[in-house]
């Protein structure tokens, strides 16, 4: 759901990998074009492009980067790539899996000269498997949504956060294109605000009706009765459908829960990680203190003062309603369900 003049959030042309820059969104609308595996790794990094599937998007086409350097590298300066662009960032698991796939073409590939095209064809079909997964899960999230007049988000889950479309936001944009009237309130989502910078912006393109509020209106907002479900994203789902999500994403789930409002979490099968029993292994980002105490360069923090400034938190599975993804929605997450629909086959 973009306007033509809109660019898509990642791109892949002539050998560089070409990124919205959402850390200059919504003031200025441009493109960052990375031509070396540092630039993406440095992008990675500082949330140039940000969001777990697209950041798993990025990793891959950032192996592919490791042609500018050497126009014919060996298969260890594609693994010294892969190992390099994990290191970017450690929460959503996208990253890792899209790497690992990576890592998997370049053992499968015998013969070195074939590496460049066999690496860029896996990042292209991650990038396109991206774009189905998030119309599936529109179509999937929109199926609970149908009474629902009014939703509250945080952070931003939407078409920048992947290939088009997002995860929370795609349900959305589903009902929307099918002309039912829907509004969206979004978390600022103190303190990077993907909220009122990203997805205010993006639906706004899209012509959603959205409303910006502080983190902490939520509470009363809930309270009011407007709102029919809270959907989020997700950048790391346990086996026992735990989810980490944007700092701030726990305390909604705890407010939806007292007002009786359902809380949803909307992820693709690459944001599950099977491998760890529950949330509490899940490894949370910790960003730098600038973040917090000198916001737009502002300093709002004695320095005599610690900062706290985790970028994620997690929602206990149950907090959450249902878990959408691609093959299907999983009601009451729990292991038994998380297993057999992540193991199991898609949902028509
Ligand atoms: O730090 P960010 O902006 O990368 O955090 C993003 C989120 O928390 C999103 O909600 C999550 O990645 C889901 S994106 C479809």
């Amino acid at each position: 759901m973009k306007s033509n003049h809109t660019p898509e959030t990642l791109a892949f042309q002539d050998g560089k990998l070409s990124l919205i820059d959402q850390t200059k969104l919504p003031g200025e609308l441009t493109t960052l074009v990375c031509e070396t595996v540092d630039q993406a790794h440095d992008a990675i990094y500082r949330l140039v492009v940000r969001g777990a599937p697209a950041i798993g998007i990025a990793a891959a086409y950032g192996v592919c980067l490791a042609r500018n350097a050497n126009s014919s590298p060996s298969r260890q300066a594609y693994l010294q790539a892969a190992d390099h662009l994990a290191t970017s960032r450690p929460t959503a698991v996208n990253l890792f899996w899209a790497l690992d796939r990576m890592k998997d073409v370049i053992e499968a590939t015998k013969d070195d000269t074939q590496l460049p095209t066999a690496l860029l064809n896996e990042a292209i079909a991650i990038h396109d498997e991206d774009r189905q997964m998030c119309k599936a899960m529109g179509r999937h999230g929109a199926t609970l949504l149908n009474d629902c007049h009014a939703v509250l988000t945080h952070c931003n889950a939407g078409g920048l956060a992947t290939s088009m479309w997002g995860t929370a936001l795609a349900p959305i944009y589903h009902l929307h294109e099918q002309g039912h009237s829907i509004e969206v309130f979004a978390d600022e989502t103190r303190p990077l605000l993907q909220g009122a910078r990203l997805t205010a912006w993006e639906l706004a393109q899209a012509g959603v009706p959205v409303t910006v509020l502080t983190d902490s209106m939520a509470g009363s907002l809930l309270r009011s009765g407007k709102i029919g479900a809270v959907i989020v994203g997700a950048d790391r789902v346990a086996a026992n459908g735990d989810a980490a999500n944007k700092i701030g994403t726990y305390p909604l789930a705890v407010l939806a829960k007292y007002h009786d409002v359902p809380f949803y979490v909307v992820a693709p099968s690459s944001t599950f990680d099977l491998k760890l029993a529950s949330g509490d292994l899940i490894p949370i980002e910790q960003r730098p203190r600038e973040e917090v105490s000198c916001p737009h360069g502002v300093t709002i923090v004695p320095e005599a003062a610690d900062v706290l400034n985790p970028a994620f938190d997690v929602t206990p599975a149950e907090l959450i309603a249902a878990i959408v993804t691609e093959k299907g929605i999983i009601e009451n997450p729990n292991s038994a369900s998380v297993h057999a629909m992540i193991g199991g086959p898609s949902q028509p």
